[in-house]
């Protein structure tokens, strides 16, 4: 219903910015969060006149603070919420440290608790919710290197199906998207001998764009996709069929 009020986390760049505009164009009344990137974020919100909110998605308090915050701001409780904030720290397993392990795992799921956590109750009091998950292709086939950002986004994968059958009595719906190689500059960061051997693998030839990640969310978020619930939609070009 145009008018709810959305939040999508790391929404001033890539594919939470393309969500947080396909959102916004679909009616919704949209702000995003951001983690470090100032500057990105002041273009975002001049270019789009979507709000951006800066915390830390890691942090379960600052979650709870900053979505009190947006929807006093916004004048309506947060009834769907986008957990797209994610970040990389590639590298083999005998090379990993401990701090790229913890920070991917908290930034990537732990994040999903917190702000589902924030959500959740206001959510189950109104009767409806729209929860999206951004996992990954990685984290349903595993990536060389990654053993970090797979288990934070399979981890996603089973924290949808889960919290999926608690909210489904109650109007909540709550899905994943696991996207492929999108054209952003988390993709664009990996290494171009790398790459190069990942696209030639993707059926259809190319990476794909955040816009064809949007679509999905728009679809899944909408009121009359009350009966999809628990469900992982695939957005990769066909390089994984699951
Ligand atoms: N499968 C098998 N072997 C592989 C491989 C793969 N996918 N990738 C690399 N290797 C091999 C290389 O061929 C090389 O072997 P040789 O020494 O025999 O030549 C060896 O592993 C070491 O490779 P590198 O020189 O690349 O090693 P490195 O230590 O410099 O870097 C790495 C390792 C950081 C993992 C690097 O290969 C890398 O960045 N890979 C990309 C990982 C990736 O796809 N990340 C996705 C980021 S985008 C994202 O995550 C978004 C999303 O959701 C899809």
């Amino acid at each position: 219903m145009a008018g709810r009020v959305a939040v999508v986390t790391g929404g001033s760049r890539g594919i939470g910015a393309a969500i947080a505009v396909a959102l916004k164009n679909a009616g919704y009344k949209v702000a995003v969060n951001y983690g470090g990137n100032d500057e990105a974020a002041k273009a975002f919100t001049q270019q789009t006149g979507i709000p951006a909110y800066k915390w830390d998605v890691s942090d379960f308090a600052a979650c709870e603070a900053g979505i009190k915050k947006v929807a006093a701001d916004l004048g309506a409780p947060v009834e769907i919420l986008v957990n797209n904030a994610g970040i990389t720290r590639d590298g083999t397993m005998h090379r990993m440290t401990f701090e790229q392990w913890n920070a991917v795992i908290q930034t990537n799921l732990g994040s999903c608790f917190n702000m589902c956590r924030a959500v959740i109750e206001p959510m189950r009091a109104r009767k409806f919710g729209r929860i999206v998950n951004i996992g990954s292709i990685n984290g349903q086939a595993g990536q060389y290197g990654q053993v970090n950002y797979a288990a934070a986004k399979s981890g996603i994968h089973g924290f949808t199906k889960a919290l999926a059958q608690e909210g489904a009595a109650l109007g909540i719906t709550v899905n994943a998207i696991a996207p492929g190689y999108i054209d952003t500059d988390m993709v664009r960061a990996v290494p171009p001998n790398v790459l190069e051997k990942i696209v030639a693998k993707i059926p259809v030839g190319r990476l794909g764009k955040a816009e064809e990640i949007a679509r999905g969310v728009v679809f899944l978020v909408a009121d009359d996709a009350g009966f999809v619930t628990g469900s992982t939609l695939s957005i990769n070009g066909g390089q994984h069929m699951y």
